[in-house]
C-alpha cells in the first residue's frame, strides 16, 4: 500500500499535567499527586499519531527558542515526523499547555507561546510542500487569519482538508466551505453551527461534519440518514489526546483512499487505545496494534 503523505498544520506545545484527587474551585488550594512533562498540542499530537499509523508527515509549526523546543523537535524525529517547515522562533516561548487531571476527566489551559507565530506567510513558505500531499490536517490552537488562508490555499489547489475545529471558536462560512471534513465535538459543534440543532446541522453538510461523541462514537449524515459509526469500550485511564488520535486515524484512513465508514471504524479503534496510557501521545497506537485489535 501506499503511504499517505500527509502535512499537518498547527501547535506544537509541553503539557505540564498535574494528577489531583480534587479539581480545585476558585480561590482553593489542594495538594496534587504527580506532575510530569509531556509533548502535546494539537498539531504534534496529530502528527506524532498520523506518522505512528504510517502515513509520511510533514509537520508545518513553530517552537520557541527554549528547552521546550528543543525537546518537541526531539520528539518529531524520534517519531519520524518531518521538521522541514518546523521553525524556532527567537526570544519567544515554546506553546504550553497547563493540564490538570481529576475526578476523570481533564481541565486544560493553553498558552499559545510560538504556536501564535504560524502566520498565513509562514505557511506560503510550504505552498509547494502543500500541493503535493494527498490531505491537510489543521486544528484552532494557531490564528484564525492562518486557517482562513490555509482553506483558501487548500481549495484553490484542490488538496483535501481535514478541520479539526478545536478548541472551539465561530468560523468563517469561507473556511466551513474551503474544507473537505470537519470534526467538531458536540460543544464545538455548537459553536461553530450557533447552537443549532446538531441533526440539522449535519444535513446541512452530508459526509463532510464528523460529530466526534466520545465513548458513544462518531455521527454524520450520508445522504440519506444520520449514521453513528460506535465506538469501542476500553477502560480509560487519561483521554487528553484522543479526539487527535481520532483525526490523525480518520485522515490518514481518507488519504490512503479508505471509505468513510472504515475509516471512521479505524480512528474510533485508534482513540480507544489511546485513551488507555497516560498523556497525549502515551498511548497513540502503532499501525500493527490497530489492525491485530480491528481483526480480533
Ligand atoms: O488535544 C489535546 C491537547 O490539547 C493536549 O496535548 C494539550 O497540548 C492541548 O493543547
Amino acid at each position: 500500500m501506499r503511504k499517505a503523505k500527509i502535512a499537518v498544520i498547527g501547535s506544537s506545545s509541553m503539557d505540564l499535567v498535574v494528577t489531583s484527587k480534587k479539581r480545585p474551585g476558585a480561590g482553593e488550594t489542594v495538594l496534587g499527586e504527580s506532575f510530569k512533562t509531556v509533548p502535546g498540542g494539537k498539531g504534534a499530537n496529530q502528527a506524532v499519531a498520523a506518522a505512528r499509523l504510517g502515513a509520511e508527515v510533514y509537520m508545518i509549526g513553530c517552537v520557541g527558542d527554549d528547552h521546550y523546543g528543543e525537546a518537541i523537535l526531539n520528539n518529531f524525529k524520534k517519531n519520524g515526523v518531518k521538521t522541514d517547515y518546523v521553525e524556532p522562533v527567537t526570544g519567544v516561548e515554546s506553546g504550553t499547555a497547563h493540564i490538570i487531571l481529576a475526578e476523570g476527566d481533564n481541565s486544560i489551559v493553553v498558552v499559545k507561546g510560538a504556536n501564535d507565530h504560524i502566520t498565513p506567510s509562514y505557511i506560503a513558505k510550504a505552498a509547494e510542500l502543500i500541493d503535493r500531499c494527498d490531505l491537510v490536517m489543521i486544528q484552532q490552537e494557531i490564528p484564525e487569519e492562518t486557517v482562513e488562508y490555509v482553506a483558501e490555499l487548500c481549495e484553490d489547489k484542490q488538496v483535501p482538508l481535514l478541520l479539526n475545529p478545536a478548541p472551539a471558536r465561530e468560523i468563517s462560512q469561507k473556511v466551513i466551505e474551503g474544507a473537505t471534513y470537519i470534526t467538531p465535538n458536540e460543544h464545538e459543534a455548537d459553536v461553530l453551527f450557533n447552537g443549532q440543532p446538531l441533526s440539522e446541522s449535519l444535513r446541512t453538510y452530508p459526509e463532510k461534519v464528523f460529530i466526534t461523541e466520545g465513548a458513544a462514537g462518531v455521527r454524520y449524515f450520508n445522504g440519506k440518514e444520520e449514521v453513528l459509526v460506535p465506538s469501542f469500550k476500553v477502560k480509560a485511564v487519561d483521554t487528553t489526546g484522543a479526539g487527535d488520535t481520532f483525526n490523525a486515524a480518520f485522515g490518514t484512513a481518507i488519504a490512503e483512499g479508505k471509505d468513510l465508514t472504515e475509516s471512521i471504524t479505524f480512528g474510533n479503534r485508534a482513540a480507544s487505545l489511546s485513551v488507555t496510557s497516560f498523556g497525549a501521545q502515551g498511548g497513540m497506537p502503532t499501525r500493527e496494534e490497530v489492525e491485530r485489535k480491528l481483526s480480533e
